[in-house]
């Protein structure tokens, strides 16, 4: 069992994160960072009757250190949310500083966790992450991840809408398994339908939607809440599901295949891609171990003519997005 810590817990995806976090059977301990309201959040959730310890922590009285200190994971959902009109890019600004100051945090008080970026920009904010691991020498890219699961989620989700209806393709979003490589954000989110299990068959209008709705789903959220944020449940779902594989892997040894950004040049198998795509990070399925990535289990082989060409795009998009990352914070 390990400890958890969610830095941002008090947030829209903070709180439900945490409370799935709460009933993870792999977690004895959940430390719960903010700014604002976490001794709040955590005190709620200790009233649950599951096994396991939940305490909150504020920045004074050295919160982040007693919060990080031993910590197993540290999921981080801290950050500002869009708003309508706004692109994950335009949170840059205030995102940035508060993922490297946390990041810090993690450097000295948890270097051995594993790391999960959440905070939009994730196209640049993990590239942050590795900039600050790597200059404070605990650099380890098996144990770094983007959270992207929430483009594969709906991947599922939207494909099963899509065929729904169709008896012979069959509807439930649970029985899809749809990769998604390149980054988290319009464009260089790449969908790969063609490799859809079980394969569903869809006219080149069918495709195209889909493949936008994949893309820019987040949309939908930030205008249906029209002011009041992003997705939040959905990505804590999502999180939770990214955060629940790595610790079936890690605690009981069950090992899986998920999707997630990572730095290609330090994760086995991650060259090879590399020199497919051209860019250091990138979403593609990895096989997760008790050391975290394992390997590299790509795709990228076996992808359609369309995928190769929206792979195109998505490589000049996130190329930028992940210099401005390094740019933020050169050694
Ligand atoms: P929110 O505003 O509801 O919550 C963010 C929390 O972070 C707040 O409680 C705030 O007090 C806290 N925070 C701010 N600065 C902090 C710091 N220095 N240390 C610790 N906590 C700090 O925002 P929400 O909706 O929870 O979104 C959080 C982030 O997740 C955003 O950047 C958003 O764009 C991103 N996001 C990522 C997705 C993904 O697929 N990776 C999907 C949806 C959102």
């Amino acid at each position: 069992m390990v400890k958890a810590v969610v830095a941002g817990a008090a947030g829209g995806i903070g709180q439900p994160l945490s409370l799935l976090l709460k009933l993870c059977p792999h977690v004895s301990d959940l430390a719960l960072y903010d700014v604002v309201n976490s001794p709040g959040v955590a005190t709620d959730l200790s009233h649950i009757c599951t096994t396991g310890a939940v305490n909150g922590y504020l920045p004074d009285d050295n919160g982040m250190q007693k919060a990080f200190t031993g910590a197993g994971i540290v999921v981080i959902p801290a950050g500002i949310p869009r708003k309508p009109g706004m692109t994950r890019d335009d949170l840059f600004k205030i995102n940035a500083g508060i993922v490297r100051d946390l990041i810090k945090g993690v450097a000295s008080y948890c270097p051995d966790a594993f790391v999960l970026v959440i905070s939009n920009p994730v196209n640049s904010t993990v590239p942050i992450a590795a900039q600050v691991l790597r200059e404070a020498g605990v650099f380890n890219p098996r144990k770094l991840f983007g959270v992207t699961t929430l483009d594969v989620v709906r991947a599922q989700t939207f494909t099963a809408a899509v065929v729904d209806g169709d008896a012979k393709q069959g509807g439930n979003p649970e029985s899809f398994k749809v990769p998604v490589v390149g980054g988290h954000s319009g464009d260089t989110i790449v969908p790969l339908l063609s490799l859809a299990e079980p394969a569903v068959t869809l006219t080149d209008a069918q495709r195209e939607a889909l493949t936008h709705r994949i893309q820019f789903g987040g949309d939908e959220v930030v205008q249906a809440k029209n002011g009041a944020g992003s997705a939040t449940l959905s990505m804590a779902y999502a999180g939770y599901r990214f955060a629940h594989a790595l610790l079936e892997a890690a605690c009981a040894g069950k090992t899986s295949v998920e999707p997630s950004f990572v730095y290609l040049p330090g994760v086995p198998g991650g060259e090879q891609v590399k020199d497919q795509v051209g860019t250091d990070f990138f979403a593609i399925p990895v096989q997760l171990g008790p050391n975290g990535v394992e390997k590299v289990v790509s795709p990228l082989d076996k992808i359609s003519n369309y995928e190769k060409g929206l792979l195109e795009t998505a490589i000049k998009g996130l190329q930028g997005n992940i210099e401005k990352g390094i740019a933020f914070h050169k050694l």
